[in-house]
């Protein structure tokens, strides 16, 4: 049965299809709203989908969404069922270029009213432009990353980008990926704590 949320955020992606507020509906294939399950209470918000995401019409399901994947995996933490999963903005730009100042508050209200529809708690920020668009903070991701901002009653995590990992292939301790899964498993723990059940 389809609960009330997904129903809800069934209808919002058919709005998002819709969508031109900016001039990258003229070139996408698909809006990429979101995957994932729409009553998990944590969400992760990448940057804006690459060639893969636009051609699927899913969000991190190229090659550093594998890698996304694989360490979530490895965090303890059920994609499917513990995780929301989208961008700050739902378009692909061009050439995966960063998205404009303009284009991600032209895409602002698709984002809020996800979080409005889905209510999660704790919030990954994957990459300084989700830091910077939900937090306002343009520090680089490595000073902040694995620390939660509390801001309108959620609490924020930035960790690296996927595709920034992608750089690197060690697993070291104290390596880029090594680091994400720290911080993956610290979202994990926080998660079983404010809901034992999971455990
Ligand atoms: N990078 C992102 O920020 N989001 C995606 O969906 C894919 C790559």
């Amino acid at each position: 049965m389809t609960s009330p949320i997904s129903a809800e955020l069934q209808a919002l992606e058919l709005c998002c299809a819709e969508c031109r507020h900016c001039g990258l509906a003229e070139k996408r294939q698909q809006v990429v709203v979101g995957r994932g399950n729409p009553e998990a209470r944590l969400m992760l918000i990448g940057e804006a989908p690459g060639a893969e995401e636009d051609a699927r019409g899913l969000p991190f399901v190229g090659r550093s969404g594998q890698l996304l994947s694989g360490l979530i995996a490895e965090a303890g933490l059920d994609e499917e069922q513990d995780l929301y999963i989208c961008n700050v903005i739902k378009c692909r730009p061009p050439g995966n270029r960063k998205p404009t100042a303009q284009e991600i508050d032209q895409c602002r209200p698709w984002l809020e009213q996800q979080m409005t529809l889905i209510k999660p708690p704790l919030v990954l920020l994957a990459g300084a432009t989700a830091l910077r668009a939900l937090l306002g903070i343009r520090s680089g991701i490595s000073q902040r990353r694995g620390q939660w901002h509390d801001q309108d009653q959620r609490a924020f995590m930035p960790v690296f980008h996927p595709s920034y990992l992608l750089r690197f292939r060690s697993r070291e301790p104290g390596s880029p990926q090594d680091l994400t899964l720290q911080d993956l498993k610290e979202a994990r723990r926080r998660l079983c704590r404010e809901r034992p059940s999971l455990r």
